[in-house]
């Protein structure tokens, strides 16, 4: 899987005793009508339990100078309070902690989880969009962080 580059996204969301967030790279696009997103959680994690149980996310997705905030989110060595402490997050909507930068933010609630191997599958429904300053998303790829590169093509199909 290491070929498929992905997107980069933080999702934070009120654990039943603290905020929490985890970085996620299977963040996708799921329905327009309704407008559904949906993204895996291991179930190996020590944040499965809390996160399928939150009935809300902030999905925030990075821009390409964040890969610390992405490396920050993925440590499971680092304490829940040191993840989000500092300037990196504050009170956002529904009193959930949003970074203070991001491309752009998905402000969604739950709807359904589904069974997905050793993965549970979070399908969720957007209710808000915040766009960020704009920048370039960073994406993952071969075990790195990447910009996105030079425009190859134009899309030229009428539909
Ligand atoms: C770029 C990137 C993408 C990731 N995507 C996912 C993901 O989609 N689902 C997931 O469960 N963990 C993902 N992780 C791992 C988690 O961020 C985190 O490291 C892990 O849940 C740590 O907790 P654990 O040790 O309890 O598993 C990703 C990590 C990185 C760096």
């Amino acid at each position: 899987m290491r070929h498929v580059p992905t997107v980069v996204t933080v999702v934070t969301f009120n654990a039943t005793n603290a905020p929490c967030g985890v970085t996620i790279g299977s963040f996708a696009s799921l329905s327009l009508d309704p407008p559904l997103v949906c993204f895996n959680i291991k179930k190996a994690s020590d944040i499965h339990d809390e996160i399928i149980a939150a009935d809300r996310y902030l999905i925030h997705v990075l821009r390409d100078d964040q890969a610390e905030v992405s490396d920050r989110f993925a440590d499971p060595s680092r304490s829940r309070r040191d993840q989000l402490d500092g300037t990196h997050t504050e009170p956002g909507p529904h009193d959930i902690p949003t970074l203070s930068d991001f491309l752009v933010r998905f402000d969604c609630r739950r709807t359904q989880i589904h069974e997905g191997g050793d993965h549970s599958i979070i399908l969720a429904c957007v209710e808000g969009i915040d766009e960020g300053t704009p920048a370039r998303p960073i994406v993952y790829h071969q075990r790195a962080y990447h910009a996105v590169g030079t425009q190859v093509a134009d899309r030229n199909l009428t539909h």
